[in-house]
């Protein structure tokens, strides 16, 4: 897809300020520090429109970017990020899955894995629980340029083993740095639009 316009509509922290133009929404899902805000940026090919960070809990509002005056790109929040209190988690926890268990204008759900790590018992737990709810995700596997084509093969085996993932399971090896994965992430996309 040529992207010819990206730009944050909302920096949401309830429902109230979803927006109403009723477009399709593309999320992000995944920990900290995984690589959503910077998905994002890499599949648009702008450098910082999604802000991103080495430091974990960069994104803690549910960011809206219009693509196209077509579809939105939502940043979520990522999970998992210790030096959050538990009150400020909790209250994350209960916005984000309000979302998505009420947000009709959902199309494409991307749940997002460090491929240099096994995936995290909140990884699993998110994807166990988008499943149950019909909200089968695409997973991404993310910072495939930090390993070996050998270790990224282990890393996919790891991932589909760990998170018990049905033989359809979509899972793609993405890099931030290398654009791998950009082109398939974007079928995924435009699939659904
Ligand atoms: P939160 O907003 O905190 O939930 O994090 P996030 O999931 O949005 O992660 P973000 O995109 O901010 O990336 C976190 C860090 O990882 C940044 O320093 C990025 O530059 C780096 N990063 C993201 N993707 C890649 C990648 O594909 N390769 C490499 N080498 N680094 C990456
Ligand atoms: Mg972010």
């Amino acid at each position: 897809m040529n992207v010819s316009k990206a730009e944050i509509i909302i920096s949401a922290v309830s429902q109230a300020q979803y927006p109403q133009d009723d477009l399709p929404e593309i999320v992000l899902l995944g920990r900290s520090n995984v690589g959503k805000s910077s998905f994002i940026n890499t599949l648009i090919r702008r450098k910082a429109l999604a802000r991103t960070s080495s430091q974990p809990g960069k994104t803690q509002t549910m960011n809206f970017y219009r693509i196209n005056e077509q579809f939105y790109f939502v940043d979520m929040p990522g999970y998992g990020y210790a030096k959050v209190s538990k009150k400020e988690r909790e209250k994350w926890g209960m916005m984000i899955e309000e979302y998505l268990r009420e947000r009709k204008n959902i199309v494409q759900i991307f749940l997002l894995i460090d491929s240099r790590h096994e995936p995290s018992e909140d990884d699993r737990l998110m994807y166990d629980w988008l499943c149950y709810y019909g909200l089968n995700p695409v997973v991404i596997a993310t910072k495939s340029d930090k390993i070996s084509k050998n270790d990224a093969k282990k890393a996919l085996k790891k991932i589909r083993n760990t998170l018990s993932a049905k033989q359809e399971q979509e899972v793609i090896l993405f890099s931030a740095e290398t654009l791998l994965g950009k082109e398939e992430a974007w079928k995924c996309i435009e699939e659904k639009l």
